[in-house]
């Protein structure tokens, strides 16, 4: 059987700076298989774009892996040479930010821009690189594509612009595509178009796609599993239906409890979960929820849950549950 394409194991990292170092994400595993969208949900500040970052080997100076490995295709990419790594983005893996502004170049036509990304093909020619620009273009919905080569980023609506940006990471058929709240800026409409543009896509380039969302309508629009990032820590990981049908951890049932297209009287106060995420500095040697959970123990406090497996495919973080320890 092939390796998933993306197979992250223990992976711990922290940040060091000016001031103390802070442990944003502790032991997380997930895989992605060859033709799956795996999302990723949770809280502002519980190590989403940590996690995709360190997957591209983009991570900021100060971020240090501490411990456990990335694997892609089988490959540990965190021994990866730089150049090594940097033959693999692009064309191995591509990656899509929530603002396509100040990820691709603002004074450069996204033409130019485009047959940049190719250029490290030798056997293709401008008039081929062209050709293969305007394709991208029209594939993601931009309408008179030969047309729109010569313009720039700011010409664009928020929505073309985060086609542009699918556009041009998928020039070279990467087998992993890495979405970081690539729909969070746009309207219900546009999300929606983009949404159903990236189940295509994988359906006809077959790759893996990654995607990380705080917005769970989203996820189970295109997910086939998800994973529940808590505080730098997976607290629950599952097929999307489990997770968003019949969620075990008491924090997967607060976020859905909070998920605005859940409520039913659109009039009632959106419920928040109280409390604060815990400083990720000195984090709790127990449950990292013991603080906010409704459902909290004393052992809670003393002894952090391991791993157990609820159902196929379906793994919990929790006391009190009961399942096969991993
Ligand atoms: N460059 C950095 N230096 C120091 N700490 C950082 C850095 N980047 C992230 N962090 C910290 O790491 C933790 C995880 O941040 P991260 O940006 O990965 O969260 P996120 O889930 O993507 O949040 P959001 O939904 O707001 O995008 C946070 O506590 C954050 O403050
Ligand atoms: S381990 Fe305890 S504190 Fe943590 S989620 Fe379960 S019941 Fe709540
Ligand atoms: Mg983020």
């Amino acid at each position: 059987m092939n390796p998933p394409v993306l197979d992250i194991s223990g992976l711990s990292i922290r940040f060091s700076g000016r001031t103390d170092p802070v442990l944003a994400l502790r032991e997380v595993g997930l895989s992605v298989q060859a033709g799956e969208i795996v999302g990723i949900v949770g809280e502002s500040g519980s190590g989403k774009s940590t996690l995709a970052l360190a997957v591209m080997r983009l991570l900021a100076t100060g971020a240090s892996v501490t411990a456990g490995s990335v694997r892609f295709e089988g490959k540990d990419i965190l021994a990866l040479p730089e150049a090594d790594m940097r033959k693999l983005r692009g064309a191995g893996m591509a990656m899509v930010f929530q603002d396509p502004m100040t990820a691709l170049n603002p004074v450069l036509p996204i033409g130019t821009q485009m047959m940049d990304v190719l250029f490290r093909d030798p056997a293709l020619s401008r008039a081929d690189k062209r050709a293969r620009a305007v394709a991208a273009l029209k594939r993601v919905g931009l309408p008179d594509a030969e047309q729109q080569l010569g313009r720039y980023l700011f010409q664009f609506s928020g929505g073309m612009r985060q086609r542009i940006a699918i556009a041009m990471a998928l020039l070279q058929r990467p087998r992993l595509l890495i979405a970081d709240e690539i729909t969070t800026a746009l309207d219900v409409t546009l999300e929606a178009q983009i949404l159903d543009l990236l189940r295509d896509l994988r359906d006809e380039i077959g790759c893996s796609i990654l995607f990380i969302s705080h917005n769970l309508g989203a996820i189970a629009a295109i997910c086939d599993r998800t994973v529940v990032l808590y505080a730098g820590e997976v607290i629950e990981a599952g097929p999307t239906a489990k997770i968003l049908g019949a969620a075990r951890h008491p924090y997967t049932k607060a976020l859905l409890a909070c998920d605005p297209s859940r409520i039913e009287i659109p009039t009632r106060n959106l419920p928040v979960i109280p409390g604060e995420v815990p400083d990720l500095s000195a984090p709790p040697k127990g449950c990292i929820f013991a603080a906010r959970c409704p459902a909290a123990l004393s052992r809670c406090v003393t002894h952090r849950p391991v791993k157990s497996l609820v159902g196929r495919d379906h793994s919990v973080r929790c006391h009190l549950i009961e399942g096969a320890a991993e």
